[in-house]
């Protein structure tokens, strides 16, 4: 959620910063900003709306002489998304760009107002930055040590002192890096803003607080300097660009069959490398969004096959609640950025009870990656859309191989060998399902006038309808839910009307006939029913799709891109902006 960039070098920063910005936007893109610095003349542009919108403003403007600058890229928290409250944000001699939320910042504000600082925006981010200010008597490092003292809560801060020639950083629970050039040196939020100009990275800890010139970086925890390991950037995070897709989100769901093979194909030839679950008593899956409906798909994968005891629960809630550990558990973690807030709270909560953890995880460099006792990597490559596509796939697919690999081990799985065997067709038929693309684009035509949308299923079928009402509703507006097909008749009828689509997912064979029932039901209240299904004898009743049938650990891999597209179709002849809908953040760094 947000994005920040810095550079000190010997060019001026103005195209490196803009360029980071916009490999940064899919983090945050209500407004942006950039504070360019030469010597004590500090200049900041700012504007609400996309990074076009602020280069366009700054193409308008004539620019300071310069080579030292920092920017950012917001999704508001404290306050609206105006000029205003966009970053950069300058209090006497400190100008700063954040990441996070001050939780104290109405404590510090009162103080400082009666210390006499008017401040100008409504951020919580302005306060820092005049808590920074406070302490700074020509001493950097001394004024951000005594600063975060004082701060609670999450921040990653680009600092610049209007009398420093260089750029600070510091970071707490939210995530910051160096990044290494020649005769140039970077900060970034994120490794992808750096990944086109240099292969080596430090990665600032909690506390630390990185001073940077163009060409030294000198790091210090408790006023010591420290000695920082330099890392390598990792070989998949090359810049993402969308090639011949009008959109990401699109040439992301085209990318699952390649990033699917390339899993399966890595885990038929390395399947020691499967994290075995066998040992535990208890599971408990823990994620938000999409990734917590991948890991709900497991849940239903562990328990029915592997025979494991299985929670999956949302983070928000897992992190604050009394949970017992009474029996041998592991915790796992499933998350694409692996900088979800409410995630890594949960994770903690499990390392200090003493409680294993296991990261499913896409981005190697996160914290949830780095701090999770073991994980998993899915190697989706970067997904730039808001919306999940690609990594809530392989994040089933994980699920999948982890419950096959469990039932054979445990010997609960008599056709092991023939599953192992299917599989190698999967990513084909996975192909073969987006190559219909256009019978789906028929169905989001049907559909882009519906107000409401509902999807039914029942068991693993319901986790499906989850993930499709998700898709559906963040990127095309669409207000949908997703109901246990049974439990319909409680409540949720009596807004099933006269053309509401319905979307019914049927693929266990084992209450198929149930689920079959309500659907006829839901068309009895003259709803249009969209049946989902592997099972070619199911009656069509206003329209139906047939995927493949196939094992059922990984149905739901041959299931949800048939929503995923729906999902995009139905926004794209909206109108809409598919790959930063409205509100959203890629991913959600604040609780
Ligand atoms: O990065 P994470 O996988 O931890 O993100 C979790 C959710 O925020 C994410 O899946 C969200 O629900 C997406 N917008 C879904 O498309």
């Amino acid at each position: 959620m947000c994005g920040i960039v810095g550079y000190v070098g010997e060019e001026n920063p103005k195209d490196f910063l803009l360029e980071s910005l916009k490999k940064l936007e899919y983090r945050g893109y209500d407004s942006s900003g950039i504070a360019l610095q030469n010597n004590d003349n500090i200049q900041i542009i700012k504007c609400s709306g996309k990074i076009q919108d602020l280069e366009d403003k700054i193409g308008k403007s004539n620019l300071i002489h310069s080579h030292l600058g920092i920017a950012h890229t917001r999704w508001a928290t404290h306050g609206e998304a105006n000029e205003r409250n966009a970053h950069p944000h300058r209090v006497g001699k400190v100008t700063i760009v954040h990441n996070g939320i001050i939780e104290n910042a109405n404590e510090l504000k009162n103080r400082l107002v009666n210390e006499g600082i008017v401040f100008c925006s409504e951020t919580d981010t302005e306060i820092a930055c005049a808590v920074f200010n406070y302490y700074y008597r020509g001493n950097p490092i001394e004024a951000i040590e005594n600063a975060i003292q004082e701060l609670k809560g999450s921040y990653a801060f680009g600092i610049l002192f209007e009398d420093q020639d260089a750029l600070y950083a510091v970071r707490k629970d939210s995530p910051l890096i160096v990044g290494l050039g020649e005769n140039e040196n970077y900060i970034a939020s994120d490794i992808l803003a750096i990944a086109d100009s240099t292969k080596k990275y430090m990665l600032l800890e909690d506390d630390e607080i990185a001073e940077i010139t163009k060409d030294r970086v000198t790091v210090y925890y408790n006023r010591e300097v420290i000695n920082k390991e330099v890392l390598d950037v990792p070989e998949n995070v090359e810049s993402a660009n969308k090639g011949t897709y009008r959109h990401f989100m699109l040439k992301e769901i085209m990318e699952e069959p390649f990033v699917l093979r390339r899993m399966i194909n890595h885990y038929l030839y390395h399947s020691e490398e499967l994290f075995d679950i066998t040992p535990y008593e208890e599971i408990h899956i823990v994620a938000c969004g999409s990734a917590l409906y991948a890991g709900m798909i497991g849940k239903s994968l562990f328990e029915e096959k592997a025979h494991i005891r299985c929670v999956a629960d949302v983070a928000s809630e897992y992190r604050y609640k009394t949970t017992l550990y009474d029996r041998k558990t592991l915790v796992i973690l499933v998350s694409q950025s692996g900088e979800t807030a409410d995630t890594i709270a949960a994770m903690r909560k499990a390392i200090e009870n003493n409680v294993d953890t296991l990261a499913i995880v896409n981005v190697k460099t996160s914290t949830i990656a780095r701090e999770a006792k073991y994980h998993l990597f899915i190697e989706a490559g970067p997904e730039i859309a808001v919306a999940t596509t690609k990594a809530y796939l392989l994040q089933t697919a994980m699920f999948s191989l982890l419950a096959l690999n469990a039932a054979h081990k445990k010997g609960l799985e008599e056709n092991y060998d023939l599953i192992m065997k299917n599989l190698q067709n999967l990513p084909s038929l996975l192909k073969k399902v987006l190559d219909d693309k256009d019978y789906i684009q028929k169905m989001a035509i049907d559909i882009k006038d519906a107000r409401d949308a509902f999807f039914i299923g029942r068991g693993v079928d319901y986790s499906m309808c989850l993930e499709g009402s998700l898709k559906l509703k963040e990127v095309s507006y669409t207000h949908c839910d997703a109901y246990q097909a049974g439990e319909l008749k409680h409540g949720t009828i009596s807004l099933i009307e006269d053309g509401v689509p319905v979307f019914v997912i049927i693929t266990d064979d084992k209450i198929k006939d149930k689920t079959e029932s309500n659907a006829i039901e839901v068309e009895a209240r003259k709803a249009k029913v969209f049946t989902i299904t592997n099972d070619e004898s199911i009656k069509t009743h206003y329209d139906k799709y047939v995927v493949p049938k196939i094992d059922d650990y990984f149905q739901p891999i041959l299931v949800v891109p048939v929503f995923q597209l729906l999902g995009y179709y139905v926004a794209l002849a909206r109108g809409l902006d598919i790959d930063q809908p409205r509100n959203l953040a890629k991913s959600v760094t604040v609780e």
